[in-house]
């Protein structure tokens, strides 16, 4: 059976950080990449190498698994093949062959246009024209693209087979539930839905093979872009708590805010979520960074959790007190 993660605020909860250690720990033997395309950033931090990855599933860390896009991700090809040279995984990526492409035509669209670019802050990475492109059935799929066809697979196919032999798969997500076209913000979201039931369709499985879906909260969240953000504080508070943030993609700056239970809430019903990976518990308490071990936790942070895991019913299994990888409470063990 699959596991899904996805992010359940408004993007960048530190999926990267999760999906790498996940990967390393259970070692699955696929990671797919589900999500909108490279609008994206995700970032790993291992043996004290940053990685800022855009389209390249967070998991390339863990050596054995093959390495998939979904037919639902875009790509574009410049940044997928400087992923692949970078990271020298060219012998176990795979790229569905209808994933859709974007082309320069795209990202001059999405950067001139004053309602993308400006009244809903797009990352200007032509995501949002590509898509248009594609309900419009106009969009050139990654089949017609020369360059991409040493890495072309049926992702589903894969996927499905796999899991008929009893191989481990992990889809992670991009984005995040407040993103979403459907049930996010609205207009202020990207241009596709973000939740668990879209990244199942982006990568080719149906709702029944799917076991476990983890969605990523970060103890305060954050937003880059326009758009409602109801427990948003000034920045003069975030940098007080020492809250300063930068999009790994368009280098803005995060705004951020305090943990938003009824969204969460809803987050969690959307997704239908089994587990709550909860991420950057050492902004509430940064004596705790680096904790390995929940026991070793200040009462406030151990607080914080168990009011996440009462009020959303569902168990806080993975604890991140640090962006490097090492630094997780992981308690699925006793948890579940
Ligand atoms: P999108 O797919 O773009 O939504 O991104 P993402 O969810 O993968 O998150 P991204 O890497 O863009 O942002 C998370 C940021 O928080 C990164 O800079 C991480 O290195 C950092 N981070 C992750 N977990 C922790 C944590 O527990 N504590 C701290 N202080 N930073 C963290
Ligand atoms: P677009 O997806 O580039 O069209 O951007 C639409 C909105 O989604 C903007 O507010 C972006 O800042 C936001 N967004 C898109 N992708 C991400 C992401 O990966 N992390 C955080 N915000 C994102
Ligand atoms: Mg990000």
């Amino acid at each position: 059976m699959a596991t899904i993660l996805v992010g359940g605020q408004w993007g960048d909860e530190g999926k990267g950080k999760i999906v790498s250690y996940l990967c390393l720990k259970d070692k699955p033997d696929i990671i797919a990449r589900a999500g909108v395309g490279p609008n994206a950033g995700h970032t790993v931090i291992y043996k004290g190498k940053k990685y800022p990855l855009r389209l390249t599933p967070s998991g390339f860390i863990y050596e054995k698994a093959r390495l998939l896009i979904g037919a639902g991700v875009l790509v574009n090809p410049e940044v997928i093949l400087k992923e692949i040279q970078d990271l020298g995984i060219s012998d176990r990526i795979g790229i569905d062959k209808r994933c859709g492409i974007i082309e320069e035509k795209h990202i001059k669209r999405d950067k001139s246009s004053g309602h993308l670019a400006k009244t809903i802050g797009s990352t200007g990475t032509g995501c949002g024209p590509a898509n248009i492109d594609r309900a419009n059935r106009s969009l050139k799929l990654a089949q017609d693209i020369e360059i991409l066809k040493p890495y072309l697979t049926d992702v589903p196919l894969e996927i499905n087979q796999g899991l008929d032999n009893g191989k481990k798969v992990l889809v992670e997500g991009s984005q995040g539930f407040g993103l979403s076209l459907f049930y996010g913000t609205y207009p202020y979201v990207t241009s596709k839905d973000t939740n668990a039931g879209m990244a199942a369709v982006d990568v080719g499985i149906g709702p029944r093979r799917v076991k476990d879906v983890i969605v990523v909260f970060k103890t305060f969240p954050s937003r880059v872009g326009e758009g409602p953000f109801p427990t948003e504080m000034t920045m003069e508070e975030a940098e007080r708590l020492g809250i300063v943030e930068y999009g790994t993609v368009t280098g803005r700056r995060r705004r951020s805010g305090r943990f938003d239970f009824e969204m969460a809430k809803y987050s969690v019903m959307i997704n239908s979520a089994s587990q709550i990976a909860l991420t950057c518990l050492d902004y509430l308490d940064r004596e705790i960074k680096g904790v390995k071990s929940y026991d070793e936790l200040s009462s406030k942070a151990k607080s914080f959790v168990e009011e996440v895991e009462k009020k959303m019913g569902v168990p806080v299994t993975l604890i991140s007190t640090g962006p490097d990888i090492e630094e997780t409470i992981d308690l699925r063990e006793e948890k579940l």
